[in-house]
């Protein structure tokens, strides 16, 4: 269990931004593959891939706020990013943005790797249609971009890799600098 990874604060209300009619309606999408995958029962949060975008950030999994706004990285985690990013002189409207798994595992926990791999051909499709410079977030988006892509053996956080036409940066995740500000 890594709740608090997510830093929401449970008895506070979220704010929903996007109307949510079917929690479940990705399941429904081409390139789904949910038939075996543990987190069939859990609400899901499509990918945001605006047009124009230049940078794919990648994370882990949605949480509770992204479930509410219907768009990753809307929480604690995604508002530090954009901090972050915007500060480095990126447009956020050019910041495209998904995780190695649509769903939301119960209580935020790390998303078990069949879960990882039963929206891979999701991630695929998403990484061949989106920017090719990408962000991994985390060592769960690090290892499921890069088992997408068939990289190298060893990758590095802070390293930027390339596998054909894609290039990466493995990166900390937001949510561990939230609980630990001292690891950067
Ligand atoms: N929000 C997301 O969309 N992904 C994460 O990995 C964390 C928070």
């Amino acid at each position: 269990n890594n709740d608090d990874l997510f830093l929401d604060d449970q008895s506070e209300p979220i704010k929903v931004v996007a109307p949510n009619p079917d929690p479940f309606a990705y399941q429904k999408a081409p390139f789904a593959d949910c038939e075996h995958c543990p987190l069939v029962n859990q609400p899901c949060v499509p990918s945001y891939m605006p047009d124009g975008a230049i940078l794919l950030a990648v994370g882990e999994a949605p949480g509770r706020e992204e479930v509410a706004t219907q768009q990753p990285f809307t929480g604690a985690s995604g508002q530090l990013l954009d901090r972050v990013l915007a500060h480095a002189g990126l447009p956020l409207d050019r910041l495209a943005k998904t995780n190695a798994v649509l769903c939301r595992p119960e209580s935020n926990a790390t998303p078990p790797h069949a879960a990882v791999w039963a929206c891979s051909k999701r991630l695929a499709h998403d990484l061949s249609t989106g920017p090719h410079t990408v962000l991994a977030l985390g060592s769960v988006a690090r290892d499921a971009v890069n088992e997408v892509l068939d990289g190298p053996m060893v990758v590095e956080r802070g390293q930027w890799f390339t596998v054909g036409h894609f290039d990466i940066l493995p990166a900390v995740h937001p949510a561990y600098v939230l609980r630990q500000p001292d690891a950067i």
